[in-house]
């Protein structure tokens, strides 16, 4: 009997082994270290030539590389902006391998109308009009790309250029933004514009929030028939908004084409008190959203919503006689970077299906009760320094006189009871602790300001 033969003939055996280790797994997440900040090299060898087949395989995984992981889909990983996998995801996402569907053009399989569904079922959760749709991406780098890529034709066609066919020559474009994400400077290199093509615009004091003078003084000043404006809902270190309608106004005016990434601060919509931060969003040409922070999918899942769908397609549409198809649906092929696709929809049909938005919302103002409950115990601390009030999920701050910060983060990430990661703050080195997981709890909050107690005064944090 081949090994394949063995395989198959066992596969039932196979997946009861790979269960027993996922549960081990996601039940060590509370208690596991957050991060393994250390993991041995692995060793250099040659490929295999012969399998050892995928009992052996799972034995190697358990022993070589299960120990090493990081528990970032724990309670108490909180650095960058990291969600975790609600059980409903998982099931989505394990299903979604098992079905190993290809969500390429319609004609095969019900997989694109689940994907056209998800779409609308996020449309209606983050309050958008009808208009709006789009595509699932790999994360919000790519849905930058893609709102970039967006803003690009938009440009090129007030000039009489249709560059998804031509190229830039002959273009001018001018992107302008307060407090990018780094993506979105990803975005514009890979979009042919370049990284230093940004126009920098102004922020409002002690804000990462654009400012709307000098965006009006910056567009009005701007010789360039095609202009992009990369605005921000919920920066990345002070989780501010821009005011999305007032810049609205301002690039009808212009005639500028609206990106807004809100990769996660768009889950701010979803709570009454804040829901007016992002007034205006509805007026965006395109949007940048993740389902792997906030909505706790597993990786990969980005979500790109565009009122322009024609110029998506325009962009990223593939032809070829062996990909003609007459389905009323869209060829998301034609909707992304990727012509072969993940059934990514799965797993955030999974969890809307079984959550619902009331449990999203629930999810989403349990993080920021948690997040406002270390800010407290900060601004509290005389150890500790709060550099900007907590106004969502995302906690900056720094130990007051410790020079070394650096070394400091190192030494608590390296009890495992918690991770972090640096950040800056208007030009002084910082903390971030992002909440971003459905299983945090406000005990786990108390663990970690432990921690920090214990490191304040002098204690081993270990
Ligand atoms: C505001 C914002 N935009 C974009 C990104 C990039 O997201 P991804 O890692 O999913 O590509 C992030 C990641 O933290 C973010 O916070």
């Amino acid at each position: 009997m081949s090994l394949m033969d063995s395989e198959s003939s066992d596969l039932a055996g196979l997946l009861e082994r790979a269960l027993d280790t996922s549960l081990d797994f996601v039940d060590s997440l509370t208690e596991r270290p957050s991060a393994c900040v250390a993991p041995p090299d692995l060793p250099s060898g040659l490929l295999p030539e012969q399998g050892v087949g995928s009992e052996k395989t799972l034995d190697h995984f358990r022993e070589e590389l299960l120990p090493y992981l990081s528990a970032s889909a724990g309670p108490r990983y909180w650095g960058f902006v990291t969600g975790g996998a609600t059980p409903a995801a998982l099931l989505g996402d394990w299903l979604s391998s098992v079905t190993d569907q290809n969500l390429s053009i319609a004609g095969d399989s019900i997989a694109p109308a689940v994907e056209v569904q998800v779409l609308d079922w996020l449309r209606q959760l983050f309050q958008l009009p009808e208009t709006f749709s789009g595509s699932l991406t790999s994360g919000a780098t790519s849905a930058n790309l893609l709102g970039i890529l967006c803003g690009r034709q938009f440009a090129g066609e007030a000039q009489g250029i249709d560059v998804a066919a031509s190229g830039l020559a002959g273009t001018l474009i001018h992107v302008f933004s307060a407090c990018p994400h780094a993506s979105s400077l990803k975005g514009l290199a890979i979009a042919g514009l370049g990284r230093d093509s940004l126009m920098s615009v102004a922020c409002e004091p002690d804000s990462e929030k654009m400012s709307l003078s000098a965006l009006e003084y910056a567009l009005s000043a701007s010789g360039s028939p095609g202009k992009i404006v990369l605005a921000s809902a919920g920066t990345v270190t002070g989780t501010d908004f821009d005011d999305l309608s007032a810049i609205a106004d301002l690039c009808q005016k212009h005639r500028a084409w609206l990106h807004v990434d809100g990769a996660f601060g768009i889950f701010s919509r979803l709570l009454e008190d804040k829901r007016n931060w992002t007034d205006g969003l509805e007026r965006a040409d395109s949007i940048t959203c993740d389902g792997h922070k906030w909505l706790n999918v597993p990786y990969d899942s980005g979500i790109f919503l565009t009122p322009h769908t024609r110029l998506l397609e325009q962009v990223l549409s593939v032809s070829s006689p062996y990909l003609v198809n007459d389905s009323a649906l869209p060829s998301f092929m034609n909707r992304g970077v990727e012509n072969s696709r993940r059934f990514r929809a799965l797993p955030i049909w999974f969890s809307l299906q079984a959550y619902g938005r009331a449990g999203v919302e629930e999810m989403v103002a349990g993080n920021c009760q948690q997040a406002a409950r270390l800010a407290d115990w900060l601004e509290a601390s005389p150890d500790y320094e709060l550099l900007t009030p907590c106004k969502l999920n995302v906690v900056v701050f720094r130990p007051a006189n410790v020079d070394d910060l650096t070394g400091w983060l190192k030494r608590v990430n390296a009890t495992g009871t918690v991770f972090v990661t640096p950040g800056r703050w208007q030009g002084t080195d910082a903390v971030r602790a992002a909440f971003s997981n459905w299983s945090t709890t406000s005990a786990d909050v108390d663990r970690v300001t432990g921690l920090l107690e214990n490191m304040a005064k002098g204690e081993s944090p270990i």
